[in-house]
């Protein structure tokens, strides 16, 4: 028999057995279920007229993008739309009321993934500090109210809390839904897959995969769903390591990276929005290979190995040697990531990271720098500079790390044009990356000299 996808809609049990799994959960809300609350505004994950809410019985809410969300992605939890939000008394729920008293709202189209935005805000008991409430709304666009009345609905819902969600049963076996959507539970199972569905597709969070469904119009046909399984679902913190799952999400993920990298804070807080760190896997930004995506120069610099498995066994390799040729990867057909592992910071070590781009929020890395130095006794003993953006591939400038720690900064930054020859495009031309790259050497230099310099107010 078929495998149903199960969830929670609104507080009411949903079981679906004669719908695709491949339609995205914001046509399935709006067409099927006739939960027209939620907008479709991009289709592409970048506007938050479509955020939902995923409630999670540790207490964490959750938005997300319902139009590059997969229906059979969404089996096993809690969801809530803007027509399952109210109040005690039944009437309005806090946050709408904040933002109708707030006059937060003109056309009315955005203001249903606002009100999601906001309510996931309010629920995790967050201060209502401006630097937060902007990072919790990076993800939603109003092109009529101005953000000042929100900004300000939001600040009197802060902090306000929420109950847990009940916890739903989970499947104990692997599951398939239509006979294109696999959701297996061990890995034993997923590498079984793997192997006798060569033209399936990993899915992990779906924020590129995705795009296929909503803006494509052209889901996959079919799918190998890695986020059920355990050993790429874990975090394990070793004294001198740390090992995340790829199916982590960097919601989930980042706790830990901020605690042992504090660099990393402001370079994740400007990784997609919210809702996309809610659903996005770091093994997904590998897998993407894309040459300016935004963990493969941090993960270069941070000297990660990566752990493939597959019904072969399992291979640790550098992230050194991952990385082939535009979009080419070492991983083969068989493969998947199964987890990524960094060492953690010696005394003497120091790291830092750099996102350039043409908007701060919610766009994509003109040029990406992250750096891994070692200092002892006022020498420079040892180097490792990554970039994205520069090349066909994320890539460490080689050249320069040697010449650093022969011949200092300057050296190192004259040398940088022999590591890359990026290319021209309508984010930045070759020169204008190549010099960026150079700059970003010179600011590296300026923090050694004081490592103790805050790096959060820095923005580019
Ligand atoms: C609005 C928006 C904003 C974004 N902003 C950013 C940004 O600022 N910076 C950035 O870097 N990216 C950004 N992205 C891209 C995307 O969010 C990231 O690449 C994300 O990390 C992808 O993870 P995922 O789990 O969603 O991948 P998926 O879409 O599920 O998969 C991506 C690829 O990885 C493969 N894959 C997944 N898991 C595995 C595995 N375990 N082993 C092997 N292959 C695997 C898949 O087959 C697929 O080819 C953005 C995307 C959107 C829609
Ligand atoms: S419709 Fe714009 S983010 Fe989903
Ligand atoms: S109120 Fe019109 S788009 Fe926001």
């Amino acid at each position: 028999m078929a495998d149903r996808i199960c969830f929670e809609l609104n507080d009411q049990p949903v079981e679906l057995s004669d719908v695709s799994p491949m339609v995205t959960l914001l046509d399935w809300l709006r067409e099927t279920r006739g939960l027209r609350g939620t907008k479709e505004g991009c289709a592409e994950g970048d506007c938050g007229a479509c955020t939902v809410v995923v409630e999670r019985a540790d207490g964490r809410h959750e938005a997300m993008n319902a139009c590059i969300a997969l229906l059979g992605q969404i089996d096993g939890q809690s969801l809530r739309t803007v027509e399952g939000l109210h109040g005690q008394d039944g009437g309005l729920h806090p946050v709408q009321r904040a933002m109708a008293e707030s006059d937060a709202t003109q056309c009315g189209f955005c203001t249903p993934g606002f009100v999601m935005t906001a309510y996931a805000f309010a629920s995790g008991g967050e201060a209502a500090d401006l630097e937060v409430i902007h990072d919790a709304l990076a993800g939603n666009l109003c092109r009529c109210t101005g953000y000042r009345p929100i900004v300000a609905a939001m600040q009197r819902v802060a902090g306000l809390g929420a109950e847990p969600a009940v916890a739903l049963p989970q499947r104990d076996r692997s599951a398939v839904y239509d006979d294109r959507f696999f959701a297996p539970r061990t890995l034993d199972d997923l590498l079984k897959l793997r192997l006798d569905h060569p033209d399936a597709l990993l899915l992990a969070g779906g924020t590129d995969l995705g795009l296929l469904a909503s803006r494509a119009r052209k889901p996959p046909r079919s799918v190998i769903h890695v986020a059920h399984v355990p050993e790429l679902s874990a975090i394990v913190e070793g004294k001198d390591e740390i090992t995340i799952g790829a199916a982590v999400s960097y919601a989930h993920a980042m706790p830990v990276l901020i605690a042992a990298f504090p660099a990393l804070r402001s370079y994740l807080a400007r990784l997609g929005s919210r809702q996309i760190r809610t659903m996005g896997t770091i093994g997904g930004n590998l897998g993407t290979a894309s040459p300016i995506g935004d963990m493969p120069p941090v993960l270069l610099a941070l000297e990660t190995r990566l752990k493939l498995a597959s019904r072969r066994g399992t291979r640790e390799l550098p992230l050194d040697d991952f990385f082939l040729d535009y979009r080419k990867t070492a991983l083969a057909p068989d493969e998947v990531i199964q987890s990524l592992t960094m060492p953690r910071l010696w005394p003497g070590e120091h790291f830092f990271c750099d996102k350039v781009s043409k908007r701060r929020d919610q766009d994509i890395s003109t040029v990406a720098g992250a750096y891994r130095v070692r200092i002892r006794n006022d020498r420079i003993e040892n180097a490792r500079l990554a970039f994205g953006g520069m090349a066909a591939t994320p890539k460490r400038a080689s050249r320069a790390e040697a010449t650093l720690l022969k011949d200092g900064f300057a050296a190192a930054i004259a040398a940088l044009p022999r590591d890359f020859q990026p290319i021209d495009d309508w984010r930045g031309t070759s020169a204008y990356r190549l010099q960026v790259a150079m700059n970003l050497l010179r600011r590296l230099e300026v923090r050694l000299a004081d490592p103790q310099r805050p790096v959060e107010v820095e923005a580019l």
